[in-house]
């Protein structure tokens, strides 16, 4: 098999192309020859050693694939070679071939493509776990989402959308702010680029609050953190709901005072100790989340492909806040 290799602690131009014998499935795994692998910003992340998992190296990083079943370990009975799979593995997707646990799949509808099948579950699955379980979305309640035309960000949109909210979506630029909008938010916001100094962050705050009207928002959506946590904060809705989901500009402090004065919840989401402490209500989301796929409601943006090789320039431009909904690898 070829594989994308991190061999030591770098940005994506350390990743390596490598050979290697294909591997064998163990007792109660399947082979996946790999087809589309999606990237998210964990990929950004865990080949610098930044991520709360840190794989043995050399490791390929990609975290959700899609693909077919190539070979059966012992006693798999409820997947045959040749059907075709997608799901989130952790890491391994930049490669041609993976032996997994099928624990980790679905079963790709035939209509759908493998790059839209590698991209649904991580950012979807979190996204409606953070809404619902975390956020406690109601309908007719105001939902904003910043970095909004990132991978998660766009599916807060969709997810809040169909859930019945009021979607303000704030982003960094008109291009982003085109692809939310196309996604079904409301309205959205431009912010600039970070850092802020104490005015540019008092200007920002006035933003956000002109956007949540009088009430304020009911849940805010924030997988950005760094210099935008604060001001968005100072928006919330009386009991509002503030998920925390990622730090791409940098981890933010905030002052516990604003808390008080909303009587609101700061909320941390961690959508893969979530699945793995209570797969059943992960796999309830799921379902969810393949209905809202067959009825149009939701559906992955893939906005750029890349070859195998390039692999590491999806990552950097993740990473250089290039991305638009998703980049995917077309790894077979
Ligand atoms: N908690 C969980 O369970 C969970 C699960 C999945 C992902 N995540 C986290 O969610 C975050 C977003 O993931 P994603 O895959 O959606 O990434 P993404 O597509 O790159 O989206 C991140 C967004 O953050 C904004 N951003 C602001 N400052 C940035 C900077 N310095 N560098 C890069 N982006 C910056 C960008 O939007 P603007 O340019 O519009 O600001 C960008 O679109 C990551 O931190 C990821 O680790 C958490």
């Amino acid at each position: 098999m070829r594989a994308l290799l991190s061999k030591a602690p770098g940005g994506p131009e350390t990743l390596e192309l490598t050979e290697s014998p294909d591997p064998v499935p163990a007792k109660g795994q399947v082979l996946v020859a790999v087809k589309a692998c999606a990237i998210n910003y964990p990929d950004v992340l865990i080949i610098e050693d930044k991520y709360q998992f840190k794989p043995q190296r050399p490791f390929a990083p990609g975290g959700e694939i899609a693909g077919v079943i190539e070979a059966l370990g012992e006693g798999v009975t409820d997947w045959q070679v040749g059907d075709r799979a997608m799901g989130v593995i952790g890491h391994g997707g930049l490669a041609t071939k993976i032996a997994t646990e099928p624990q980790r799949l679905y079963r790709l509808p035939e209509d759908r493509s493998f790059a839209e099948g590698a991209a649904l579950i991580l950012t979807y699955a979190t996204t409606i776990h953070a809404l619902l379980d975390r956020g406690r979305l109601a309908e007719g309640q105001s939902l904003l989402v910043l970095g909004a035309a990132g991978g998660v960000g766009l599916a807060a949109i969709e997810l809040g959308k169909a859930y019945g909210a009021r979607v303000v979506a704030a982003v960094s630029s008109e291009e982003k702010a085109a692809a939310a909008k196309a996604a079904g938010a409301d309205e959205t916001i431009l912010y600039g680029r970070a850092p802020f100094d104490k005015d540019q962050s008092k200007a920002l705050a006035e933003q956000f609050k002109a956007a949540g009207g009088r009430g304020g928002f009911d849940v805010i959506y924030d997988p950005v953190g760094g210099d935008y946590a604060e001001p968005a904060l100072r928006s919330i809705a009386w009991e509002g709901r503030y998920l925390v989901v990622g730090f791409p500009a940098g981890i933010p402090k905030l002052p516990l005072n604003l808390t008080l004065l909303k009587s609101c919840d700061v909320c941390g989401v961690f959508w893969g100790a979530f699945a793995a402490r209570d797969p059943q209500a992960n796999a309830a989301h799921v379902d969810t989340l393949f209905r809202l796929w067959r009825e149009g409601r939701i559906a992955p943006r893939v906005t750029e492909t890349f070859a195998f090789e390039r692999g590491g320039d999806a990552i950097a431009k993740m990473a250089a806040r290039g991305a638009i909904g998703k980049l995917v690898v077309e790894v077979g």
